[in-house]
């Protein structure tokens, strides 16, 4: 009889090890009075799609999916996990790059696709505020026939609510500034499901000197602090005439030389892209173009007419005087889209170096000065260890993206990769850069976050996250906590 007890105890607690910590069904229950039968999901795939990015991280799947249509049910939601202890991790479209929406705790996705959408678009004041299902090629086709655009561009099509949690940027950030620069409010959900505004309730002003930025804390907070469910955002004048350029340089240094002229002598370019001489073969390859083998850049200007003229000729003497050849301008659209389009497949274009292997991108960026030395450095470092990582950077920020290109199959090719990005950041960090410029630390780059900040402000930051969320429930084991399970190690070893 005994005997038999602890059988079933030892059966009952090996099942609890096998499968996922279950939900309660109370809690379940609870959920789906608050968002409807089809607003709760268990499924296996469900899940599994919902425990990853496109990141290389292990997927983690969370216990359970609820999909909520209004902030209300997403603070009712909140406050059933706040009272049961549960871990919220926010999705949005789970375009992330640093493993930000694994459930490495378990819990519940908070998927935020119904609520998408836009509310408030305000012409006249340029703002707009969406809701976080709401994905900034969306806003953008809602905006077509105003005149306005939202110019934040990180490549995927992501949900702006996402991108203000991650502080995205992209290709136009030189120009119109990352999501930092282009959030004016935040809605937020906090842990225990009290609903806050960062500005105050509605409020849009362009500009403010009350109180502490909270706007600015939620930026790039990756879930950590609270469900981001309204944003709003600046908008802008879409530019009367778009002219693109190419420019072939004899080295990296005199590519960013002429980044620097360009910006010093006040062109206001929209765009200045850099891609040494490996991503510019690939891209050749990948989009049948021929540009010379060289570190090139690719560049936009956006303006009326006149100035446009004006941009392109200030850049194309800048260029010349730092021994740039090749110098190719075009007006029309059809030109324009293809070079572009080169540039957003350098992605695949890596790929395709090796058929056969998985790509991971890696982002730093330095003080502008100090990037021809790290790209330098960065390019010896890969052909020492024998790796493939093409390069492309948003030249104009100093932040630059080395797509490592890496067979998922090597154990010691993985291991030399992930040494590889230690150094590249920490190069960055001694340089004094930062280890990421907008893919954010999620996982992968905890421990590197506290060698960037320091003892003082990691403690800064560990406050302000036990005072928003004392539980430690909103996307626990993000950004925070180095040295736990799960971080550097647990990343290429599970290139899926
Ligand atoms: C506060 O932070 C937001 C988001 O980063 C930014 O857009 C805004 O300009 C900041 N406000 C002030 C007054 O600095």
């Amino acid at each position: 009889m005994f005997c038999c007890r602890e059988l079933i105890l030892y059966l009952w607690i090996s099942l609890h090890q096998v499968w996922p910590k279950t939900v309660e069904d109370g809690v379940l229950s609870s959920f789906r009075s608050i968002c409807g039968e089809d607003g709760v999901s268990l499924g296996q795939a469900v899940r599994e799609q919902h425990g990853k990015d496109e990141s290389v991280h292990r997927c983690c799947p969370p216990d359970v999916v609820v999909f909520p249509r209004c902030v209300e049910e997403v603070s009712a939601l909140a406050r059933v996990c706040h009272s049961h202890r549960l871990p919220i991790i926010p999705f949005g479209t789970g375009t992330g790059l640093e493993g930000g929406v694994g459930a490495v705790k378990g819990g519940v996705c908070f998927s935020l696709r119904k609520m998408d959408a836009v509310l408030d678009l305000h012409p006249e004041d340029f703002d707009v505020t969406v809701e976080p299902g709401v994905t900034r090629k969306a806003l953008n086709a809602y905006l077509r026939d105003t005149g306005l655009w939202f110019p934040v561009d990180p490549g995927a099509d992501a949900s702006l609510c996402g991108m203000a949690a991650t502080s995205a940027s992209g290709t136009n950030a030189v120009r119109y500034g990352t999501m930092r620069e282009n959030v004016l409010n935040l809605e937020v959900v906090l842990a225990d499901g009290s609903v806050l505004h960062t500005a105050g309730k509605g409020r849009r002003p362009r500009k403010t000197a009350a109180g502490y930025n909270l706007t600015n804390l939620l930026v790039g907070s990756e879930g950590t602090l609270g469900i981001i469910t309204k944003t709003t955002l600046r908008l802008y004048g879409v530019p009367e005439a778009t002219a693109s350029a190419v420019c072939s340089f004899p080295s990296v240094q005199a590519a960013v030389d002429s980044t620097v002229q360009v910006l010093q002598a006040g062109v206001p370019i929209a765009r200045i892209e850099f891609l040494d001489d490996v991503m510019i073969d690939a891209c050749n390859r990948f989009s049948s173009l021929n540009y010379p083998v060289t570190p090139t850049l690719f560049l936009e200007f956006h303006g009326s007419e006149r100035s446009l003229e004006e941009q392109v000729s200030t850049t194309e003497e800048i260029t010349q005087s730092n021994g740039g050849a090749d110098f190719q301008w075009a007006r029309d659209a059809e030109t324009r889209s293809r070079l572009w389009k080169a540039r957003h497949d350098a992605w695949y274009a890596s790929l395709a170096l090796r058929p056969g292997c998985k790509a991971y991108a890696t982002d730093v960026c330095v003080p502008l000065s100090r990037l021809p030395q790290i790209i330098v450095e960065t390019k010896e470092d890969l052909i020492e260890n024998r790796l493939t990582g093409p390069i492309a950077g948003h030249v104009g920020d100093g932040n630059f993206h080395c797509v490592m290109v890496v067979n998922p199959d090597d154990p010691d090719e993985l291991h030399r990769v992930h040494l590889f990005t230690q150094r590249l950041a920490r190069r960055a960090l001694a340089m004094d850069g930062t280890c990421t410029g907008e893919h954010g630390v999620g996982l992968g780059k905890r421990s590197l976050l506290c060698e960037e900040m320091g003892d003082p402000a990691m403690r800064a930051m560990q406050s302000v996250k036990e005072a928003l969320d004392p539980l430690n429930l909103m996307n626990p084991g993000k950004v925070l906590q180095p040295g736990g399970p799960g971080d550097a190690q647990q990343l290429f070893l599970h290139l899926d």
